[in-house]
């Protein structure tokens, strides 16, 4: 198996901005679930902080440090949240002040139900008071479950804790894990500023769970459709990142982070920031791949080709470049070629390539390029690929058109430009 991401130019855009103005790109962080479980305390949450910083990930751009499940063990008289007083002695506001003080911003975790996954009390009915009290911590990002909501109506569960946010005065981002259940792409938009698209994510490359946990290879599978319902301020989440786990090999990671950045996917590590491999280092703090996922644009990336075991995907990005992904899926070493003309750009134009993982220039191109996959079976390479035209791209610059939640998603318009 093997990826390679590529780029080319068409022209200018103007972001559409948020009503909010936040996630104007799609967050970055880390999270404690993926590895830790229910293992947080204080202790984990400062040193992933200082490793934040040692590692230089914060400079890379990964802002949010989030307590998942599990810090939450009971309300008080008055009904506000009481955090461990085992694993947080320090409380809950010393840890978004030592957060704070690192040039980081705090997130915490709680769930629309009568209970987090973990039975820690949820936020039903008492949305106005946890809101209030994640703002007097100095919470900056909520990520909030859907485990014990039997019975209620996602929309109304999660619309009701995001006015809530908004009514403390604080600007805190609102991430939705509702799992993609109730197709919160169509609906979530100004509600929340991300949504979980899929089930939980496994630190594996193919494995399914019966449950629903999958996956890299089965959650890239299910955002190929989702490409029109991203946008600044509105992001779909297929979940936290494995990178650095035990379960992938170092291209099957280097083809997560590839195909997370080609999405425009919330970049939230899951690893342990303390210990980690030169070649994890490497993957998470790739500057050339995380401008990718940032891109001021904001499209989701989509798949342009489908050949059996070949995929070409590809991502517009603002200054015209598109990122490409050329990715083998099956167990054979194969070439795969992608032209240029397929991701948009005249047919004879000249295109500058270049590999976001080598980080260097491929060279300037006609037509098309090939790169042929060096591995043996089940090889995953991810490489990332840049290019621009010498040719004045088609159709001008990009125009962003306005629209409200109800009609047809800003980005749908702005693919069909593009496919003109
Ligand atoms: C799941 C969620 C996971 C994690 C877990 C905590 O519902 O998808 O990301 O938050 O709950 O119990």
């Amino acid at each position: 198996m093997r990826v390679w991401l590529m780029a080319v130019v068409v022209g200018i855009a103007a972001p559409a901005m948020a009503a909010d103005g936040l996630a104007q790109t799609p967050p970055m962080g880390w999270n404690s679930w993926n590895k830790f479980g229910c293992d947080v305390s204080e202790a984990l949450l400062k040193e992933t902080a200082d490793a934040l910083v040692s590692t230089g990930m914060r400079d890379a751009g990964y802002q949010y440090l989030v307590i998942d499940d599990c810090w939450q063990v009971r309300r008080d008289e008055q009904g506000q949240i009481v955090a461990d007083p085992q694993r947080f002695p320090s409380g809950m506001k010393a840890l978004a002040d030592y957060v704070h003080a690192k040039g980081l911003k705090f997130g915490v975790y709680s769930d629309a139900g009568t209970g987090t996954c973990e039975k820690r009390p949820g936020s039903k009915d008492h949305e106005t008071i946890d809101a209030r009290t994640y703002a007097g911590w100095g919470v900056d990002y909520l990520k909030y479950d859907w485990c014990n909501s039997e019975g209620q109506d996602p929309h109304d569960s999660y619309a009701r804790m995001s006015r809530a946010l908004r009514a403390t005065g604080r600007p805190i981002v609102f991430s939705m894990c509702e799992w993609g259940t109730s197709r919160p792409w169509q609906w979530a938009q100004g509600i929340a500023h991300l949504w979980r698209s899929t089930g939980d994510i496994q630190d594996c490359w193919d494995c399914g769970k019966s449950w629903g946990g999958m996956g890299i290879v089965h959650i890239i599978d299910l955002q190929a459709d989702l490409y029109p319902y991203a946008g600044p301020g509105h992001w779909n989440d297929p979940d936290m990142l494995e990178v650095g786990n035990k379960g992938l090999s170092p291209s099957e990671s280097r083809a997560h982070f590839s195909f997370w950045a080609l999405f425009a996917a919330p970049l939230i590590a899951g690893n342990d920031l303390r210990a980690m491999s030169k070649d994890t280092v490497e993957i998470l703090t790739n500057r050339e791949v995380i401008a990718v996922d940032q891109d001021a644009l904001g499209m989701q990336g989509r798949k342009v080709r489908d050949n059996g075991p070949q995929e070409v995907w590809m991502k517009p990005l603002a200054d015209g470049a598109r990122a490409v992904i050329l990715f083998n899926r099956g167990t054979e070493p194969s070439d795969i070629a992608v032209s240029w003309d397929e991701i948009g750009l005249p047919a004879a134009g000249k295109a500058v390539v270049r590999d976001l993982w080598t980080k260097g220039d491929v060279g300037v191109l006609a037509g098309r390029y090939q790169a042929s996959s060096r591995g043996g079976p089940r090889f995953v390479g991810a490489s990332l690929k840049w290019a621009s035209t010498s040719v004045p791209p088609p159709g001008g610059p990009w125009r962003r058109t306005v629209s409200s939640p109800t009609s047809p998603p800003r980005s749908t318009a702005k693919w069909r430009r593009w496919r003109r």
